[in-house]
């Protein structure tokens, strides 16, 4: 399978994932017509299908709208845990939004695996859906204190977590760990699907291969095609509609995950996370994630994540984006020694908000404008999240989650952390006067991309796999910034806020709405 087949844009770029390569999405028409409908939904992944879920199940009449196919954004990509052990840890959340943010954040996440599991028993969705515990031990470069911290404040949060002193199963590692009971885990795909198909049997349009622009408050052109409507959710992961407001509040990282066979009943199915690299230099700690998903008769796939960095500045820590395989092997067979070989490996963008809380809601200054992103890599619960709360503002029901997700809020308790990413930033624009990869399209080999500079003036080359050299402008169109090439996805980066872009200048993720300036090249 590619990135794009002749029925769409399948996924984000070159690898495929194991969920992806499993299940192919459902398919739907293109829109061929104007429309008017109660809500306009922009995105058709986790966050689009569960919020059109939701306000079908409210009475809504709904029109969702996808540019790829059916889960061909991050929600193809994920490793699908389902957990309230988030990310962003409690510790931290309670000291930005108190005890009582951090009981919500606690009891929304769970509610939204709770959610799920009554979807999967509601429409038969046989998406491999399983309760299992999660465990999270320490990386080296953290201290006990800082687990003992993160397990006492995960018990104000409302969590009924306990503390053991030994991590069983994993190797090489002799920490205590905090263990999640009643987590979840499943197929994403599978669950997807199913998703989709309730959605239809209800009445709701869904239309694939079908680009929104022109976002307001009264709805949108898809395709050319005039879609109104008295409410619009933009669900694009990264919004859209917005050029600069939440773009300072979040950040983009990229992050790797391998597949490995693992002979069946070596390991129970569980969630593994350490605690993450406290000597990095980024502004979270990145972490490595395991969990293990039916793969055949013999084996299980053993799924294992990390090796993060900010999107386009992998080689500012010296390890290019194709050798965060490698690194993510050494680590998985070091834990995990009775895996065999790795059959799976794709990397994808997690969105990680400046004070820790994703962000869901109306959009800064628009009513009618709905909003769901910075879901760090708790995105399946944070978008089932959205699904439930937006489907509420809508409806102008009350919810007491709504303060805590508000996108309107500024991350005021922590000036350090907004101040070093508007430094990150500004050091971005430095780009134009570095050298470019090549000095001349004939330095690439078929099938490579990179950035040609001429003076400062940045050049966006791809040679594909038949010689023909593509050349676009390299300057991103959201805000300015230089793409950098990603050779692993075989993509055009940007640093500053996770635009990316196809080897052919398509759009792939936003901020930006459009594809690369096409250049004529001699
Ligand atoms: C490698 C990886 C591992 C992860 N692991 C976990 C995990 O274990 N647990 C967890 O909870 N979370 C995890 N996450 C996070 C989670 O997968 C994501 O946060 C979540 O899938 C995001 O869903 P979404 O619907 O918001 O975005 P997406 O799935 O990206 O959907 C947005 C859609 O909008 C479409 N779109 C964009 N612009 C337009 C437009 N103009 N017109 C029409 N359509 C448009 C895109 O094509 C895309 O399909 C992981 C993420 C990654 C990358
Ligand atoms: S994503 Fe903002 S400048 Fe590229």
């Amino acid at each position: 399978m590619n990135s794009r087949d002749n029925k769409g844009i399948v996924s984000s770029g070159e690898n495929m994932s194991f969920w992806i390569d499993s299940v192919r999405p459902p398919e739907f028409p293109a829109l061929k017509k104007d429309i008017n409908t109660d809500v306009l939904i922009i995105g058709g992944g986790l966050a689009g299908l569960t919020t059109a879920y939701c306000l079908l199940k409210a009475g809504k009449k709904v029109v969702l709208v996808e540019d790829g196919l059916i889960g061909s954004g991050e929600t193809g990509r994920t490793t699908a845990h389902l957990t309230a052990a988030l990310d962003d840890r409690y510790t931290d959340i309670e000291k930005v939004f108190g005890e009582e943010g951090s009981r919500i954040a606690a009891e929304s996440h769970t509610a939204a695996i709770d959610f799920i599991e009554n979807v999967v028993k509601n429409e038969n969705a046989d998406c491999d859906f399983k309760r299992v515990d999660g465990f999270l031990f320490l990386h080296p470069s953290d201290k006990e204190e800082n687990l003992r911290k993160e397990f006492d404040a995960t018990r104000r949060a409302g969590l009924d977590t306990e503390w053991l002193d030994t991590t069983h199963y994993v190797s090489a590692t002799n920490s205590p760990c905090i263990r999640f009971p009643r987590q979840a885990q499943f197929h994403i795909m599978k669950y997807l699907t199913a998703l989709a198909n309730a959605i239809a049997k209800m009445g709701g349009e869904i239309y694939t291969s079908t680009h929104a622009e022109k976002i307001t408050i009264k709805g949108s052109v898809c395709n050319g095609f005039n879609v109104l409507a008295n409410d619009v959710v933009v669900a694009t992961n990264s919004p859209v509609n917005d050029m600069v407001t939440m773009h300072t509040k979040q950040m983009p990282f990229r992050t790797y995950v391998i597949g490995a066979r693992l002979p069946k009943g070596k390991l129970p199915y569980a969630l593994w996370w350490d605690s993450g690299n406290m000597n990095t230099k980024w502004f979270t700690a990145p972490y490595h994630y395991v969990r293990l998903q039916e793969f055949d008769d013999e084996y299980d796939l053993l799924i294992a994540g990390g090796e993060d960095h900010k999107t386009g500045q992998a080689d500012d820590e010296g390890i290019n984006e194709e050798d965060r395989y490698d690194a993510l092997e050494m680590w998985t067979r070091k834990h995990f020694p009775q895996i065999t070989d790795v059959v799976y490996q794709w990397s994808g963008q997690v969105l990680e908000p400046l004070d820790y809380m994703g962000f869901i809601g109306k959009n800064p200054g628009d009513d009618h404008v709905y909003i769901v992103t910075g879901d760090s890599g708790n995105g399946m619960t944070h978008t089932t999240i959205a699904g439930m709360l937006i489907s509420d503002l809508i409806q102008g029901k009350d919810n007491t989650w709504a303060e805590l997700y508000s996108p309107k809020r500024i991350p005021v308790k922590l000036p350090g952390r907004f101040l070093s990413e508007a430094f990150n930033m500004a050091k971005q624009y430095g780009d134009y006067i570095k050298k470019g990869d090549v000095e001349e399209g004939n330095q690439l080999a078929n099938d490579e991309g990179g950035i040609l500079s001429k003076g400062l003036r940045k050049i966006a080359l791809y040679r594909d796999k038949s010689g023909t050299l593509h050349a676009y402008s390299a300057v991103c169109p959201h805000l300015g910034c230089v793409l950098q090439w990603n050779a692993d996805e075989k993509t055009f980066d940007c640093p500053c806020h996770g635009s990316r872009f196809s080897k052919e200048g398509a759009v792939l993720n936003g901020p930006a709405i459009s594809g690369l300036e096409k250049i004529t090249v001699s």
